[in-house]
């Protein structure tokens, strides 16, 4: 969702800060603009959508093109419409002060009044409007342009990353953050800044990452940083990025989501490198070698995460009840945050995300802040705010996960998890020798599923035709059931659900009819049976079925009309072969009804807003 990107150099800053926001479009935008001065004249271009449209107008500007610094940014409207006048960058109305924001200022109508109050002039309907404006308002008072800027912060609630320019100091970009991303590059006689790595890794791997409260000056010698709500300077930490850009591209995959559902195998084997030993009878996770001695101390964990990392959480909950003994409550990070529930300090939170940078889970870890409680996260982005906020943790190690739809995600944070329920077992569970070594061959195991690729594209073309669709399953299956559910409904806009099997017959066998199919996920388990069961009576409706099932079954063909066979594995790494035939329909729906697979419409990669 929305990015920032900044330079400030000694020479043309205008491609690069093109090529920035070009490496930001797979978060999801509806325009997009930059601001640049040259001479201490401003040029600030803005276009609703693609960046590519940007990209020629600016190009064609001369003036442009001579500018040395620069701001830039990606929109996804949270406030008023996605028009060329609500795109970023913003400015004051004597076009001196620009301003580029992600996020949301939640008194932003406060502040408009009191300032129309003192004659200004509003064109647009963002909240971002009352930055420049707020700043001209503190410049008539303040010596200069660093405390103006600060003062409107000061006034400023909500969550935000901000980076401002002002024709009268045109050697520096002032940048502030609140419970947004924002890092400062720092490069060779030029300085960046950036909402995500990604766009200024082809320039430097050395960052500084900003925390909550801290603003920076940046010009192309020196970077400058201060606490402003504890009025301190702060000494620069800079961190080498690791981030590798080659694990992003395409290959010769047709788009990424294909790449990365493709990905899952080598995920599973990356997320389990160092950490799970065949014969082996510990588990190693580094990550949470700090916490070692108080994870013995818990005695209930909480998860909280959204959508895809919400479910991969429920695979969570089964995993680590049954491995470690521990009771588990898996709760939506955006409900979580608003519920009055106690805490005991044996409690331990682990934030989902692959991002590590949605906002509700990270409102979600803040919120137990002062409860004393053990904050763990499970986080894909190296270095992102959720790993920063928590005590410990554990990385997925997917690799930039470009696609909007999480797949390979899904597949690492499970991974992840299982490793979780192992080490927490103490290795006193019956399961741990026989999942040890069920991990070190899976990743085979989804490769064979990745081969029926062709076949389950057959299937989608048959499929693709229906408006409705249930999936269902039991146990492991049934968290695996909401994932079909939601990367049916992303990427094909199709309606889909999905139910505990069980459940159907408590309201949705209803609908059923012979326009509704039902996807069945009846992998072997000591519930076949029961799944069984609601398959016929999904059947004596006349609904469509597919099943999805372990090799070997060879009674199910009788009850359904088509069949995706995964290899035999155990119930608990079920999820990880299930989710990849799961995530492949979805995929192959989506292409059979031309779908922008990794953008689809309406939605962000990083969604950091509430
Ligand atoms: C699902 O495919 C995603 N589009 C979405 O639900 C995602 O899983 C969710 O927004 C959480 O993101 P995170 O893992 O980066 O926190
Ligand atoms: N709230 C701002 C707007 O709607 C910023 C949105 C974003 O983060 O892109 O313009």
């Amino acid at each position: 969702m929305c990015g920032i990107v900044g330079i400030v150099s000694n020479k043309s800053v205008v491609k690069p800060l093109i090529d920035g926001l070009k490496s930001l479009e797979y978060r999801g935008y509806d325009s997009a603009g930059v601001a640049v001065i040259n001479d201490h004249q401003p040029i600030n271009i803005k276009q609703v959508g693609r960046v590519e449209l940007l990209d020629q107008e600016v190009t064609h500007n001369d003036e442009a093109m001579n500018a040395i610094i620069g701001i830039g940014h990606t929109r996804w409207a949270t406030h008023g419409a996605p028009t060329t006048i609500n795109a970023h960058p913003h400015s004051n109305s004597s076009n001196t002060i620009f301003v580029v924001h992600n996020g949301i200022i939640e008194n932003f109508k406060e502040i408009k009044i009191l300032l129309e109050n003192e004659g200004y002039k509003f064109i647009s309907d963002t909240d971002t409007e009352v930055i420049p404006h707020l700043i001209d308002y503190y410049l008539k008072t303040e010596k200069t342009f660093k405390q103006a800027f600060t003062r409107a912060l000061d006034d400023l609630h909500g969550a935000y990353a901000i980076a401002a320019l002002y024709t009268k100091t045109p050697d520096s970009i002032y940048v502030a953050r609140l419970s947004s991303p924002l890092l400062i590059g720092i490069g060779n006689k030029e300085n960046y800044v950036a909402s995500d790595a990604s766009a200024i890794i082809n320039h430097t791997k050395q960052v500084v990452y900003l925390k909550d409260y801290e603003m920076a000056v940046l010009t192309n010698k020196s970077v400058k940083i201060h606490n402003f709500k504890r009025k301190t300077e702060i000494i620069p930490k800079t961190e080498e990025l690791d981030f590798d850009l080659e694990k992003a591209k395409l290959g010769n995959f047709p788009n990424y989501l294909l790449k990365e559902i493709f990905d899952s195998p080598e995920t599973v084997r990356l997320a389990s490198a160092g950490r799970v030993r065949s014969g082996s009878n510990i588990i190693k996770l580094g990550g949470l070698e700090n916490v070692k001695e108080q994870l013995k101390y818990i005695d209930r964990i909480v998860i909280a995460a959204c959508g895809t990392s919400y479910y991969a959480g429920l695979v969570g909950e089964y995993l680590i009840e049954e491995i470690a003994g521990l009771p588990v409550e898996v709760q939506l990070a955006s409900e979580f945050k608003y519920r009055s529930e106690p805490f005991s300090r044996s409690t331990a939170l682990i934030a989902i995300s692959q991002s590590g940078e949605t906002a509700d889970t990270i409102a979600a870890i803040k919120k137990v802040e002062n409860y004393g409680v053990l904050k763990l996260g499970i986080v894909n982005a190296i270095g992102s705010t959720i790993s920063r906020i928590t005590d410990a943790g554990v990385y997925c190690h997917a690799g930039p996960e470009l696609s909007v739809a999480s797949t390979k995600a899904f597949i690492a944070q499970v991974t992840v998890l299982t490793e979780i329920a192992l080490s927490l077992s103490n290795g006193n569970s019956p399961l741990f020798k026989p999942l040890v070594d069920e991990l070190s061959i899976l990743p085979e195991k989804i490769v064979s599923i990745l081969g029926q690729s062709k076949n389950i594209e057959q299937l989608a073309k048959k499929y693709s035709k229906y408006k409705d669709f249930i999936f269902m399953g039991r146990g492991y299956a049934y968290p695996c059931a909401l994932e079909g559910a939601l990367k049916l409904k992303e990427l094909t806009y199709i309606h889909a659900e999905g139910y505990a099997a069980g459940e159907m017959k408590h309201g949705p066998l209803a609908m059923i009819d012979a326009n509704f199919p039902t996807f069945v996920i009846a992998t072997d388990s000591t519930m076949t049976d029961k799944t069984l069961s609601n398959i016929s009576e999904i059947k004596a409706r006349g609904g469509p079925i597919i099943a999805l099932v372990s090799e070997g079954n060879k009674s199910i063909k009788s009850y359904t009309d088509d069949v995706i066979y995964v290899p035999k594995t155990l119930e608990q790494t079920q999820p990880l072969v299930v989710a990849t035939a799961l995530h492949l329909f979805a995929y192959h729906m989506a292409m059979a009804l031309g779908r922008n697979v990794d953008r689809p419409r309406n939605l962000a990669k990083s969604v950091t807003v509430e």
